[in-house]
């Protein structure tokens, strides 16, 4: 009997838990139904695939898309908009909007605001604060949520616990993985007044290595003494690396590519204020590092921390000016420059991407390319040169700090859940975007 499919991919090179190998994916239903030689069967549509290479659906478990609050900077439209763009197909959102993600309520009305009107699927972090830490496992259980995400140092937002009692009586409550901005804001306060006016260059000076490392140490203890799994976000430093690695049984990490891409001090030289970012964009000993725990495993996740912020926001003197970049739309072309200059393989930005999310945050049917799965592909033409410009950027914001960089591999298309939402740059407008689902919620 011969096999339907709504959508057969046909011809591709798939990477997956497999391998490389050639071959088609068929879908039916938004699912993956088989992978192999599927040249005898029918289907609604068949996608020619030749010369393409065929990823997992790119999940990026940080972005700030800013609704409801700011949405003159971007909303969940616009940003899961610059995410399918891009290659992603799922994103989890970040609280510090306004008003904050803190409770059901206010998660639920993001839930209502991102449900068919976001382009890819989405989960959204809830803020842990110290007046909801009692309510945390709870709130870390409801639909659509990714888990509580916690601001130890402060940053974009009045999201803020510092101290370690609050960040323990969080830990005592929840199950789930919480997630963590680590910045010690103690010493970011002592630091302060080493910021120099309209040298956004002192802003490594000021948030050092020791506000990164101080945090993670002392964050890493309250996880041990607890038994809580956590997560550290966007890792800036050489100096945690080692240090995360000696603790991998509770904790999990997660890389950026501006801290992977950029460094001081050419990046505060040619871009200003547009490179400001929480923690900051350091050295090439930094990045070193960081591309280090890449390399060696102890990195299990890469997010944008997509950020936007309006030029004309950037553009007010440093420190006036606010910290946060566009990130969701070049994840994938700049990691896949990466792939083609030989730092890391496709198969460790798969583990990165797809597999790294589904395992780590207990993603139900997300992540992997098989059968079962959710048909989230991210397709890519990895000879394919471009430019990247601000013309490209689908933010509201319209800029991007890679403007003008000529990159290697390209997003070609992104299939949410077998839909094909953009293929070769255009938009499929009709927005299908539903909450991810958690195994582990
Ligand atoms: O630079 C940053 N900007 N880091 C953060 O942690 C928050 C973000 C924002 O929301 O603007």
């Amino acid at each position: 009997m011969t096999q339907t499919f709504d959508r057969i991919f046909r011809h591709g090179e798939i990477v997956n838990h497999d391998g490389r190998h050639q071959g088609d994916v068929g879908v039916k239903d938004g699912r993956i139904t088989a992978l192999g030689d599927l040249s005898q069967a029918s289907a609604g549509e068949v996608v020619d695939c030749t010369g393409l290479t065929i990823l997992p659906g790119v999940i990026d478990s940080q972005v700030h898309f800013r609704e409801p609050g700011p949405t003159h900077k971007e909303d969940l439209e616009s940003g899961s908009r610059a995410a399918v763009m891009g290659g992603v197909t799922a994103v989890f959102e970040m609280p510090n909007t306004d008003p904050l993600t803190i409770s059901p309520e206010t998660l639920a009305d993001k839930v209502k605001r991102g449900q068919h009107r976001m382009h890819c699927d989405f989960a959204f972090w809830v803020g842990g604060t110290r007046e909801n830490a009692r309510h945390v496992g709870e709130l870390e259980r409801l639909p659509a949520a990714a888990g509580i995400k916690v601001f130890m140092g402060s940053s974009t937002g009045s999201l803020l616990v510092e101290d370690d009692e609050g960040v323990r009586e969080i830990l005592r409550y929840t199950r789930r993985r919480a997630a963590f901005h680590s910045e010690d804001e103690y010493r970011l306060r002592e630091r302060r007044d080493l910021r120099v006016p309209g040298d956004a260059s002192s802003h490594p000076v000021w948030r050092d290595v020791e506000a990164a490392l101080n945090c993670t140490r002392r964050l890493v203890g309250i996880a041990e003494e607890t038994g809580a799994p956590i997560h550290v976000l966007h890792i800036s430093t050489a100096e945690e690396i080692p240090f995360l690695a000696e603790h991998k049984r509770l904790v999990t990490c997660e890389a950026t590519p501006h801290h992977l891409t950029l460094a001081g001090p050419e990046a505060y030289e040619k871009l200003g204020t547009l490179v400001q970012m929480n923690p900051p964009v350091r050295d090439a000993h930094a990045r070193n590092g960081v591309w280090h725990g890449v390399q060696q495993g102890i990195v299990d996740v890469l997010g944008s921390d997509h950020a936007p912020h309006t030029l004309e926001e950037k553009a007010k003197p440093y420190p006036e000016s606010p910290s946060g970049m566009t990130g969701v739309q070049t994840l994938v072309p700049l990691m896949l420059d990466h792939v083609n200059k030989g730092r890391l393989s496709l198969e460790r930005f798969v583990d990165l991407s797809s597999h790294g999310p589904n395992r780590i945050f207990g993603i139900a049917g997300k992540g992997r390319i098989a059968v079962g799965y959710d048909a989230d592909l991210t397709i890519v033409d990895m000879k394919r040169q471009e430019t990247i410009r601000n013309e490209w950027i689908a933010s509201k914001c319209g800029w991007t700090p890679y403007q003008g960089m000529t990159v290697t591999g390209w997003p070609v298309g992104t299939i949410v859940r077998g839909a094909r939402v953009m293929w070769e740059g255009s938009l499929d407008e009709h927005s299908r975007g539903e909450p991810v689902k958690f195994w582990t919620a």
